[in-house]
């Protein structure tokens, strides 16, 4: 089975050939350079720049894998969570192939498809799995017991782990987005350097908090410009980038042992932080878990997660109405 698979929730456009389960082509242009000077994405331009990117992004896929539009037998395409405006882009263009080739559409959650990444890399990997989630707008703890199946078992009740990165960054005059310039410039500096709050560690729930942690460092940095301190903000970086990671691999690894869980998959574009891939690696393992670390092209937005995730359900004998449209809150279930 070939799927076409679509991705506009946010600021990339991503599209993708899968051919069971195996990546034929994976195109991503991303939006950085347009939303960098406002400090964060932009909705309006967003869905513009997925218009115009769409078609062309498309054709690249197609001829990168080798295929043309006859050859796909289904599209799959995120119709949530997300930007509303960005999604409806996407969904336009996936309902307009699936009318055209009269092959079936599936609508897919964008966090199943960032945790569908870690199956299209190890192909002896099987369900049960548990999930950390973790991007720019979800922070999350999620049991997989079969494909497509999900149970949330602890997440944010404040900020996302990506949002908190990207805040932090752009306080410190780090550029957009601040998760990638936060892990480069941690790499210089000491994670043990400042103790900033672990929100909840030792609390049996698996929620988790992240504003508290936002504004002690907010506050650390003011009193130390209020005392006339230079800031080492490779140091700043680090523990800040520490306190984070380890409250996310701790209680990923309790809950995969109270829950009984031997696999761990890390998803989401904070997964390609260097820092959380080898704490969960190295604690996990030390545990006797199976760690399952996509790589960091996975990670990050993109519509090969897309196709995969749909693929499942395809092969499954499900499909979309071409009334589908775009749940911005979409729940993962
Ligand atoms: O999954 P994603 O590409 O888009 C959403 O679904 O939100 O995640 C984007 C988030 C951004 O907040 C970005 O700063 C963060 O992932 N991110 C990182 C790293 N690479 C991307 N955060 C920490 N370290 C990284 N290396
Ligand atoms: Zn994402």
């Amino acid at each position: 089975m070939i799927v076409l698979g679509i991705e506009t929730s946010c600021d990339e456009t991503g599209v993708a050939v899968v051919e069971d389960h195996t990546v034929r082509s994976n195109v991503v242009a991303s939006q950085t350079d347009l939303h960098a000077r406002f400090g964060g994405v932009v909705p309006e331009i967003a869905s513009r720049a997925h218009l115009t990117n769409l078609s062309l992004i498309t054709q690249q896929a197609l001829s990168e894998a080798g295929i043309r539009l006859d050859d796909l037998d289904g599209i799959a395409v995120t119709h949530g969570p997300g930007l509303v405006g960005a999604l409806l882009v996407g969904l336009s263009a996936a309902k307009a192939y699936a009318f055209a080739l009269d092959v079936p559409v599936i609508g897919v959650n964008h966090l199943e498809g960032h945790v569908e990444t870690a199956f299209l890399e190890r192909p002896d990997l099987q369900p049960p799995v548990l999930a950390l989630i973790v991007s720019g707008g979800h922070t999350m703890i999620a049991a997989m017991p079969e494909h497509s199946r999900f149970e949330i078992l602890g997440q944010t009740i404040d900020d996302a782990a990506g949002e908190a990165f990207d805040k932090i960054a752009r306080f410190v005059g780090l550029g957009f987005p601040g998760g990638p310039e936060i892990d480069r410039i941690a790499r210089d500096g000491d994670p043990a350097a400042i103790k900033f709050p672990r929100a909840l560690m030792n609390e049996p729930s698996y929620d988790f908090s992240l504003s508290g942690l936002k504004t002690a460092v907010i506050r650390w940095i003011r009193d130390r410009e209020m005392a006339g301190e230079t800031i080492n903000v490779p140091d700043l970086a680090a523990s800040f980038q520490e306190a984070i990671v380890d409250v996310q691999v701790a209680k990923t690894i309790r809950a995969a042992g109270e829950r009984g869980f031997e696999r761990i998959v890390i998803a989401g574009g904070v997964a390609a932080n260097s820092r959380l891939r080898a704490l969960m690696k190295e604690r996990g393992e030390m545990q006797g878990l199976d760690v399952i670390v996509p790589s960091v092209a996975l990670c990050t937005d993109n519509g090969a997660m897309i196709a995969a995730a749909g693929m499942r359900r395809l092969m499954r004998g499900e499909s979309s109405p071409l009334s589908l449209t775009a749940d911005p809150n979409l729940v993962l279930a």
